[in-house]
Formats: C-alpha cells, sequence, structure tokens
C-alpha cells in the first residue's frame, strides 16, 4: 500500500506530507501516518520543528465521510490531534486549499498556522448533521472566541484567510512559495517564545445577552435541523467545563449525531451531488472551450445569467429587442454586481473587471465571438425558434447554443437550427446567481461535446448539474406541477393555503407552495393551463380556484393579492375571498369538506412528489433517485436533512 504520510528532515526541522488525493481526507491511514510521524520526530533529537504540509490541491478536507458507515478504527482523530498538541517538538500547519473540519481540527492542534492567500478554513460538519468530534468546539473558541466559534461551527460555512487572520484563527498569510515560508517560520525566532497549547488555555466568557439573542437566532434559522443545537450545546460545555470534560461530551454527541436519521440524509445528499452530475456517455468527452458567453433577454432571468457568469469571471454580451430593454437589463446586472460589492463578495477592482467584461447589443451580429450563448426570453414557442432561427445565422457553427426554458420541447426549438447537435437546455433557478441548481437538459440530437460544455459551464459557475431528459417540466418543475395538483385538490378536500403552506413550514420547507406561487405570479402557470385546455384529458380532475384568482387579477405579490392578501401585511394575510372560494369550489363539485391534518399533507406531498419521481426514473428523464433528492433539494426548497423525496422512500 502506498504510504499516505512521509516525513522528510532537513536542518532540524522535519516536513510532514499528507498525499491522500483527491481532498487528503482523514482516512485510516493519514491518522495512522499521523500518529507515526509525531512517535517519530519526537523521537528524533535532530528535530526541533515539524511543519505540517498536504500535497495536491487542499491541505486535509476533513474526516473520510466514506468512513463514517463503518465501525471507527484505531487511531481516532482526537487521540492523534492530542498527540500533535502534546508534543514537545512544535507542530506548524501550513494551509492551503481547504482547511476542513477535522482538517482545520488537526491544525487547532498545531501550534501555529500560516495559509496562503487562498486558503479557506471551515468547520463544515453541521452541512453533514454532525459537529466537529476532534475538538474542534473546544479548541476553536479558546481561539477565536465564542461568539465567532459558534458562527463557524453552527453555520458551516468556510472563512477566507483574511477574516481568519482578523479572527485569529490563522497566525500568518504566506505569499509566494507555501512549503519555503512554512520551513523558514519553522527555523525562525518565532518558535523561541513557548505558545501555549489550546487545550491548556481559557476560554473569555462573552456578553451574555448577546450570546443569548446569537442562539435564539441559530436555533430559528435550524428549521428543525438537529446538528446547529447540538453545536449551541457543545459551545455552552465549551464555556461551563474544563477542556477535558467538554471534550468527552463533544465526542458524545459526536457519535450521537452520527447515527441521526438527519445524518444519515445530508451525507446522503453531499454522495448525491457529487454522483448526479456524472453522465456515463459524457466519460472522457471534452467540452468545448468557452470564453465569451451570449445572454439574449434581460428580463430577471436573463440578467440573473449574465451576472453569474461575469461573476465567474466569463465575458458577456447580453442581447436585447431593443435600446430600451437593454438598458433595463443592463441596469439590473449592475445592480446585482454593486450588491456582491456592497456585501464584500467582490473587491472594488474585480466590480470594475467584471463591469468592463460586460457588454450590451440590440443586433444579432454582436454575438459573433460568442462561444456559448444562452437563450432566456419569454416562454413561447414562436418566439423561441425565432431566436434560434436568428442565432444560427449569427453565431460560429460551432458555438453552443442553449436554452433556458423551463417547460417547452428543446427537440423542437433545435431544429429551428441547422445543426441541431448544437443545442442543449440549460435550466437555471431564480436569482441564477445564487440557486446552485442547474438542469443539464439533453435533447435526442444534442451533440456529447456541447452536453460537455454545459456541465463545464455549471462547474465554473459553482453550480450543482443534474442531467435531464426533455419532458413537460423536466425533472424539477414536472415533479412541482404534480405536488401543486395535489396541494389544489386539498383545497377543494377540506384544507386551506395556509394550512398546507403551515405543513410544508414545519416539514421544513422554507415557504409553503401558494406562499411561493405568490410570489412567483400566478399568470405565467395560468397561460400556461390556458395552453394545455385543449389538450387535458377529459376525465383528469381539475381545480379551478386558481383560474378563478386570476380572473380577479390576483396574481400574487406583484398585484398586492394572490393566494394572500399582501394590502396591510407584507408577508401575506389569509383572505375571506379566497377562502369563500375554496369552499364554493367544493360545494359546487359536491365534495363534503373534511379538515386535513399536517401529516395527512405532507403525506400526499411527498406520497406525489415519490410516484412522479418513479415514473421520470422509468422514462429515463433522470438517470437516479439521486438526481431528483438533488434537483428537490437545490430547486425547489426541499429540506437538505431529510435528504429528498426519493431517500425517504428508501429509493436512494
Ligand atoms: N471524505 C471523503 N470524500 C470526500 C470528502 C471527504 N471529507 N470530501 C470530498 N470528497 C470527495 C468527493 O466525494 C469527490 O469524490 P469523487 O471525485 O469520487 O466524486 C472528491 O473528493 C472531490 O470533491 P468535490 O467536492 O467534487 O471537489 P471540490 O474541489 O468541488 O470541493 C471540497 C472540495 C473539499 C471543498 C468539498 O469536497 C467539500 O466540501 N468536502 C466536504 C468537506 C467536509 O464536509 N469535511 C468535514 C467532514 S466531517
Amino acid at each position: 500500500m502506498i504510504q499516505p504520510v512521509t516525513i522528510s528532515t532537513q536542518n532540524g526541522i522535519a516536513a510532514v506530507t499528507i498525499d491522500n488525493p483527491p481532498v487528503n481526507a482523514l482516512s485510516q491511514a493519514v491518522r495512522q501516518g499521523l500518529a507515526d510521524a509525531v512517535q517519530r520526530t519526537e523521537a528524533d533529537a535532530d528535530v526541533r520543528a515539524v511543519v505540517l504540509l498536504c500535497a495536491g490541491r487542499t491541505f486535509i478536507a476533513g474526516a473520510d465521510v466514506r468512513e463514517f458507515g463503518q465501525t471507527p478504527r484505531e487511531p481516532h482523530l482526537p487521540d492523534v490531534i492530542d498527540m500533535i498538541e502534546g508534543a514537545t517538538k512544535p507542530w506548524i500547519a501550513a494551509l492551503h486549499g481547504t482547511a476542513l473540519g477535522g482538517g482545520l481540527e488537526v491544525a487547532l492542534g498545531c501550534r501555529f498556522r500560516l495559509a496562503d492567500p487562498s486558503a479557506r478554513l471551515g468547520l463544515p460538519e453541521v452541512n453533514l448533521g454532525l459537529i466537529p468530534g476532534a475538538g474542534g468546539t473546544v479548541r476553536l473558541p479558546r481561539l477565536v472566541g465564542v461568539p465567532a466559534a459558534l458562527e463557524m461551527i453552527a453555520g458551516g460555512k468556510m472563512v477566507s484567510v483574511d477574516k481568519a487572520l482578523e479572527m485569529g484563527l490563522v497566525d500568518r498569510i504566506v505569499d509566494g512559495d507555501l512549503t519555503q515560508a512554512a520551513l523558514e517560520f519553522a527555523k525562525s525566532a518565532a518558535l523561541e517564545t513557548p505558545v501555549e497549547p489550546l487545550m491548556a488555555r481559557d476560554v473569555a466568557q462573552s456578553d451574555s445577552d448577546k450570546w443569548e439573542a446569537q442562539k435564539a437566532a441559530i436555533a430559528k434559522r435550524a428549521r428543525g435541523q438537529n446538528s446547529p443545537l447540538a453545536a449551541i450545546t457543545a459551545l455552552e460545555n465549551a464555556l461551563a467545563m474544563p477542556a477535558d470534560q467538554a471534550l468527552a461530551k463533544e465526542r458524545e454527541l459526536f457519535f450521537q449525531l452520527k447515527d441521526d436519521p438527519q445524518s444519515l440524509a445530508l451525507r446522503h445528499i453531499f454522495f448525491a451531488e457529487r454522483s448526479a452530475g456524472k453522465m456515463p456517455r459524457l466519460k472522457g468527452v471534452k467540452p468545448r472551450p468557452f470564453d465569451e458567453i451570449g445572454v439574449i433577454g434581460g428580463g430577471t432571468m436573463g440578467a440573473g445569467i449574465v451576472a453569474a457568469c461575469l461573476l465567474a469571471g466569463l465575458r458577456v454580451v447580453m442581447l436585447e429587442r431593443d435600446d430600451e430593454s437593454l438598458s433595463a437589463g443592463q441596469e439590473r446586472v449592475q445592480n446585482t454586481l454593486a450588491q456582491s460589492h456592497k456585501r464584500g463578495l467582490i473587491d472594488a477592482d474585480t466590480l470594475t473587471r467584471m463591469q468592463g467584461n460586460f457588454s450590451g447589443a440590440t443586433d444579432y451580429a454582436a454575438l459573433g465571438n460568442a462561444d456559448l450563448v444562452i437563450e432566456a426570453v419569454f416562454e413561447d414557442m414562436a418566439v423561441k425558434r425565432d431566436v434560434f432561427t436568428r442565432l444560427d445565422a449569427a453565431t460560429k457553427p460551432d458555438a453552443v447554443l442553449a436554452t433556458n426554458t423551463s417547460y417547452l420541447d428543446i427537440a423542437e426549438i433545435a431544429e429551428a437550427v441547422a445543426d441541431p447537435s448544437r443545442v442543449s437546455g440549460l435550466h437555471f433557478f431564480s436569482p441564477a446567481y445564487i440557486m446552485k441548481l442547474l438542469e443539464i437538459v439533453h435533447p435526442p440530437k444534442v451533440a456529447d461535446d456541447v452536453l460537455a460544455t454545459g456541465f463545464a459551464l455549471a462547474k465554473r459557475l459553482g453550480k450543482i448539474a443534474v442531467p435531464a431528459g426533455v419532458c413537460d417540466g423536466f425533472i424539477g418543475n414536472r415533479i412541482m406541477s404534480a405536488y401543486r395538483r395535489e396541494c389544489d385538490y386539498m383545497l377543494e378536500d377540506g384544507a386551506l393555503p395556509q394550512d398546507v403552506d403551515a405543513a410544508m413550514r414545519d416539514f421544513g420547507f422554507a415557504m409553503g407552495i401558494f406562499a411561493m406561487q405568490d410570489m412567483a405570479g400566478l399568470d405565467i402557470a395560468w397561460a400556461m393551463r390556458k395552453r394545455q385546455a385543449a389538450t387535458r384529458p377529459a376525465d383528469m380532475r381539475y381545480v379551478d380556484i386558481p383560474d378563478q384568482l386570476c380572473e380577479l387579477g390576483r396574481f400574487g405579490r406583484k398585484t398586492g393579492a394572490g393566494w394572500y392578501d399582501y394590502s396591510s401585511d407584507p408577508k401575506g394575510a389569509p383572505d375571506p375571498l379566497v377562502e369563500g372560494i375554496i369552499t364554493k369550489a367544493s360545494a359546487d363539485k359536491g365534495i363534503t369538506r373534511v379538515p386535513l391534518s399536517a401529516d395527512e399533507i405532507m403525506g400526499r406531498i411527498i406520497g406525489v412528489m415519490q410516484s412522479e419521481g418513479r415514473k421520470i426514473l422509468d422514462e429515463g428523464i433522470a438517470q437516479s433517485p439521486e438526481a431528483i433528492d438533488v434537483v428537490m433539494v437545490n430547486g425547489y426548497g426541499f429540506p437538505r436533512w431529510r435528504g429528498g423525496p426519493m431517500f425517504m422512500a428508501g429509493d436512494a
């Protein structure tokens, strides 16, 4: 077996290097290698200090999640970190890439932490339904204070190296060669003054009002997820108990959480997100290069796609039909970029560079250099085909063309182009610069390298890509249409919109389906229902309550009323008028209304998601049950910690 941890000693400094691709996860072999390295360097009289380095793209990215299902094997990580911290020769961690979870805990066991400017640090265990289990909740507050530690542990977000320096989490940012700098540091005077190990330090008590407010905010954000609450408990322990006791409690909590169904669900989604985007037919297929992107349409979706591409460093040409629409679209993009700058996500130079990468046009000739063009115009077949006919004439013959349609037949759109093999679907979710999901729709004639380009774009934009076949609504919207229909049935059967929405929120959705429709606007679905009216099977149950709302001009928030009334309450209040329409609809069909419990409501919603999901699988629209879960979690607010409908069904 290849030894993943090696030591080389020069001039009294031992360099311990972990090389365990792809992300230097702390497998049993790595833990053993580190334990051996402590013993060997302690025993070697020539060694004065130890530098811990990682080969490849990143520092240790955490425990090996694949080992979580197995019986833990020695040496356990807390013991290894204890050995590092207790060593008489100081250990210096040299961080690059991502120092995450157990990786950051190893670094906290070291006396010093140096990092290169691109490094990011975090304790993301909460995202897997866990808390740090190797001292993170005990050592981190001793280094950065309790509030900052709780934020990192319960929030699970990474911090930049600048932030880490400001917090005191790293001692120094190193420009240039990190290994060289760490070796120099190990020889420097910095090591002459003894530094206390974190376990030996006290925790600074924090302001009790602020502490209570912080805990309450985190509990609220958790929306039914257990691990953020466990993070609070662990930090309360760190405040109240001696370090070794808090450490033992942390381990107990960690093991409880590891067997919690929420953690199993979150681990399922973690791996599902990484497998869902792999299409066997694209193995070894090279994407076409892309640098300049064209986006047709400057509405909310088009402008969002432009912003997503600019934020990823791409050059973008936005095309609109006239000057007025173009300047409105450009303004939307500029506002998004300005917001990103205001929120500290991009600095002033980057903002200027991104603005320089952005141009607008009203003439298709401006797309002559585009490598990839994404169409995001009005959802109408004739309009879209017209756009693609023009694109066919204006673009390079090998430019990749994509439509952002949510429902229309992409194969039919592709026929507007002489070479339909260059057309695929890229279904973004709004706002496109925030939402992580991208459905990559593959019409029958699409070329493999065109499809591969879609996946490469998703990666560049930091999105989770899921392939989907052509059908009405692809994966996500098709499932959503099915369960929205079921929710309409429930209205006729005895529920009110607020009952359904409350049940969904209690289940863990951020928002219920009716509140969501009010936000998105009821008119688009209404137009679609009118289009589908002629082909709808006569024996299919049809609920006309939403049509009645639209006929009254109640299109949702934008008109001040929809399923809810927004005239006096910006969050929306139940409206007696809507209740009247609903109860009359039941009466007109001779349905005796029977109130539905939250469990019954959720049982029906999840049941429909699962049965529609199985149909989608049978038809080959989705590649795997995992793909469906990834779509529902990342595009439709399905609570991540429940793993997705197919996981709940035991299918994934
Ligand atoms: N244990 C086991 N495998 C892991 C892993 C871990 N902690 N972290 C990542 N991997 C695997 C992924 O499954 C993927 O495998 P695959 O290529 O077979 O699909 C591979 O490493 C690369 O990961 P990926 O996420 O695709 O790469 P990336 O460069 O986009 O992101 C990370 C890298 C480290 C930021 C990201 O993988 C991550 O956040 N990992 C989890 C970290 C974590 O939660 N650690 C705490 C564990 S308790």
